[in-house]
């Protein structure tokens, strides 16, 4: 059977197959719009959605060609239907209803979190259920027990930014640009950790929430006290606050696997595709399985929603109704 992937759910226009004979991603292309937000220092959403509107059908038509396929050897389409940006979740939607109905097909909507996670499924070795999961991306920091497909206990979460955020926000703060996580992992790479002493945020409470709004203020007023910044103190800044945030999540994801004895540990979202918090991760958490997609699979894709239809197809529907929901906590899903 052959997924067609869609991903619109923010600034990414994302499209794959999955082939479930092959258990293999046969095709995918990634459009990113950062470069048309870059100059706003944030997503507009209706810049997103006319974006998403001009790329998708050109990118469908190119990731069918490129597997040697014809529209036609679609068996069905998965399509993100939240979280994520109204106008842009609706563009997915209805083109991918709108292949669906015209090729006699069914479709199905996908949690854009849970496809984060499952696309580790895709990885050899895999984990297998339970495991433990920490969501890392622009707008979510989650830590989950994963009991099994679509039964996620949700542990702790951020109470106000998410990770990625936080990096953006601090990135605006340096003036380096959208988007600040990729940005800010480079200029570190030339900073000192240790050159600022920042909090690590909630790491004293005996839960598994993340606050990383403070960090981020924190990061503010040393900026600000430094008056006439140079390289070197923006380079110090930036590991400081990345060195900070790779503690934060390393403490409470140990907790949370000492507290559950769960022994794999899966990560995902665009944030997982930092080499720093990774490597903390890794370095402290040695003894346990850990697992992190390919960095091209950590921010938004169209291959994670054309795997994650895969496990669905039983819920797929041939019904013209847009079912999208911006809001959508993962501990709704409730196995479908
Ligand atoms: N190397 C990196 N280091 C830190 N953060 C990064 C890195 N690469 C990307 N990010 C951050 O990841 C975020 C984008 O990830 P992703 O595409 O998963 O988020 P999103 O889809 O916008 O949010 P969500 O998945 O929560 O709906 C941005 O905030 C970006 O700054
Ligand atoms: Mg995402």
């Amino acid at each position: 059977m052959k997924v067609l992937g869609i991903e619109t759910s923010c600034d990414e226009t994302g499209v794959a197959i999955y082939d479930t004979e092959s258990t293999k991603i046969v095709s995918e292309q990634l459009y990113s719009q950062a470069s048309k937000h870059a100059e706003y220092g944030g997503v507009v959403p209706e810049l997103a959605s006319r974006d998403h509107l001009k790329k998708l059908i050109p990118l469908i038509r190119l990731t069918v060609r490129e597997a040697g396929l014809n529209l036609k050897e679609i068996d069905a389409v998965a399509y993100t239907s939240g979280p994520g940006l109204r106008g842009p979740l609706l563009i997915g939607a209805s083109t991918a209803k709108s292949i669906a109905l015209a090729l006699n097909k069914p479709s199905v909507g996908i949690h854009h979190m849970e496809a984060h996670l499952l696309i580790n499924l895709l990885e050899n070795p895999a984990p297998s259920f339970p495991f433990l999961t920490l969501l890392i991306s622009g707008g979510h920091c989650l830590l989950i027990n994963a009991k099994s497909l679509g039964d996620y206990e949700i542990l702790g979460q951020t109470l106000d930014d998410a990770v990625g955020e936080a990096f953006d926000k601090v990135a605006k703060i340096l003036d380096l640009g959208y988007p600040g996580g990729p940005k800010i992992e480079e200029l570190a790479k030339r900073g000192d950790p240790t050159a600022f002493q920042f909090p690590r945020p909630m790491t004293n409470k005996n839960n598994f929430d993340f606050s990383f709004s403070g960090l981020k203020t924190a990061v503010y007023y040393e900026f600000q006290n430094l008056k006439q910044i140079n390289d070197s103190q923006k380079a110090d800044l930036a590991a400081s606050f990345q060195a900070a945030v790779s503690d934060t999540l390393l403490i409470k994801t140990r907790e949370a696997m000492k507290q559950t004895g769960l022994k794999e540990l899966v990560i995902g979202g665009g944030v997982a595709s930092n080499k720093c918090i990774r490597n903390a991760l890794i370095t402290g958490l040695e003894g346990n399985k850990i697992y992190f997609p390919p960095i091209n699979r950590c921010t938004d894709n169209g291959a994670m929603i054309a795997f994650a239809g895969s496990f669905y197809i039983k819920n797929a529907e041939r019904t013209l109704g847009l079912d999208i929901k911006p809001r959508w906590p993962l501990s709704d899903l409730n196995n479908g």
